[in-house]
């Protein structure tokens, strides 16, 4: 037998056991035939993409049906009633309805505000919220950093921003904990009382842990309103807007099929979008507005009013697109798929050791498939428990073409936590008198006092994450088995 012939074998045995462990895996195998039409420049190019919470991959004919309608149709400007431009609305208003139809958002309860991504739609959100002295903006720590921005706003009108820890041991949230900070602030909802805003993730982009859905339903019953990020959540989890009830939804549409990355959307219950103060109106935003008098102007209702300036309306219907390929593969197919091979994956990273028997992986959140999604933060680990330079294993891993992502993924809540990163610890970056402390000096402060490294190993799978993905990034990691100590991070 040649040696390709052993890999083979030794390939297809790890295979095997990984369908016999994981048999939900065989029922999504027109995935595999999709990559190879669709996806081939994944295999073509020798890559192994393991950064779908960064940014989901396109499919090629998602490309080729955009190219091809935009090269056989004129479209103008939306707002008028010229043929081009009345042929871009009706491209427009079938992007809405994709989006409605694929997160069922029926269209008497919920807005779609086309927005240019999740962050768009957070500060939508944010700016307009009718945040006052008294109000509360209560968030979890594991929000990424754009709903972390929105207690900007909060505080600069009065009301107070309240965090909820989320638990070193999982990076989850106390159940109790949340409960506590939803009764503690006072029944609220009431004609007249200050308006609080209830801010967590559907799934933690650091941690892949999954928060249960139906605190909407009790933070409702308490007054609030509720933000319900679901940028990381929705590009592998079926996502039912009618049934979950969430005030505001944010999303990414490149994050979901990769193409387009300019475009995203806030999903608004019609009743809350109605109770947002925008702070100021726009082109494309207003009904009427006159020069003759400062506050003479009309905004209009719904989602137009949230739509400032010239919506993406060539890109649009390449979210239509991108939606119907995602229903043509079936987000339970993708999503049975991305849960088998994260399965896999931690069982297997739990398992490397060194020759002395010491772990070489640490995971950080979720260690089983139990209530999370397809994103992995670790460390690798030497023998004596301490992790190698992230930023060298970023590098070595990206010298074999394979994409994984280092840093705190702009979610400092989950990190601080993970890494016992105190206040006290995170408090020179920010008193520093010389006020010129940058990143890399943050960071070597913190481990110099701590010993803990403020940075993160990150993996993550999507649609097209196939059984070979995950068993290279394994081979990868177990490639570090008995390396010398690391190198202390430079900077
Ligand atoms: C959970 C979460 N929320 C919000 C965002 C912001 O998304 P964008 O950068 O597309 O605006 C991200 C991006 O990674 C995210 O993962």
């Amino acid at each position: 037998m040649t040696i390709e012939a052993r890999y083979a074998a030794a390939e297809a045995a790890a295979y095997g056991d990984f369908v016999r462990r994981f048999p939900a895996y065989a029922t999504t195998t027109a995935v595999d035939e999709l990559r190879a039409a669709d996806y081939a420049r994944l295999d073509r190019l020798g890559h192994t993409y393991l950064d779908y919470t960064g940014g989901g991959l396109y499919a090629e004919s998602q490309l080729r049906r955009h190219h091809e309608l935009l090269a056989g149709r004129v479209l103008g400007n939306p707002h008028s009633l010229s043929p081009t431009s009345l042929a871009s609305s009706e491209l427009a208003k079938e992007a809405r309805e994709a989006v409605r139809r694929f997160f069922h958002a029926p269209e008497d309860e919920f807005a779609i505000v086309f927005t240019p991504n999740a962050s768009g739609a957070l500060k939508l959100v944010g700016e307009a919220y009718p945040f006052v002295p008294g109000g509360v903006f209560l968030l979890s720590y594991d929000n990424h950093n754009s709903v972390n921005g929105i207690r900007e706003f909060a505080c600069r009108k009065g009301a107070a921003a309240t965090y909820i820890p989320v638990r070193e041991e999982d990076l989850r949230l106390d159940e109790e904990q949340v409960r506590t900070a939803l009764r503690g602030a006072g029944r609220g909802g009431e004609a007249g009382a200050p308006a609080k805003l209830f801010a967590y993730p559907a799934q933690s982009n650091f941690s892949g842990a999954q928060h249960p859905l139906d605190w909407v339903a009790e933070a409702h019953d308490l007054g609030w309103d509720v933000l319900l990020d679901c940028a990381a959540y929705a590009p592998t989890n079926r996502l039912d807007a009618a049934a979950i009830g969430a005030d505001f939804i944010p999303i990414s549409f490149y994050k979901l099929f990769g193409y387009p990355t300019g475009s995203g959307c806030l999903i608004a219950r019609r009743e809350a979008l109605a109770r947002l103060q925008r702070p100021w109106f726009a082109g494309g935003t207003i009904t009427l507005a006159s020069v003759q008098q400062e506050d003479w102007y009309h905004l209009a209702p719904g989602a137009t009013g949230f739509e400032d300036g010239t919506i993406d309306y060539l890109g649009l219907p390449a979210v239509t697109i991108g939606i119907e390929h995602l229903e043509a593969v079936g987000i339970d197919v993708v999503h049975a798929r991305v849960h088998a091979l994260a399965c896999w994956l931690l069982e297997e990273l739990a398992a490397l050791r060194h020759s002395d028997g010491k772990p070489l992986v640490k995971v950080f959140g979720p260690r089983d498939g139990e209530r999370r999604g397809a994103t992995i933060a670790l460390y690798l680990l030497d023998r004596e428990g301490r992790p190698y330079d992230v930023y060298d294993v970023e590098a070595a891993a990206a010298r074999e073409r394979i994409s994984v992502r280092s840093g705190c993924f702009c979610n400092p809540g989950d990190g601080e936590v993970a890494h016992h990163i105190s206040r006290d610890d995170m408090e020179r970056c920010f008193t520093d008198p010389s006020a010129a402390i940058t990143l890399l000096q943050c960071q070597r402060s913190i481990e110099d006092k701590t010993g803990n490294v403020p940075n993160t190993i990150r993996v993550s799978l999507g649609l097209a994450s196939d059984f070979a993905d995950v068993r290279r990034f394994l081979v990868f990691a177990e490639s570090y088995r008995d390396r010398p100590a690391p190198v202390p991070q430079s900077g």
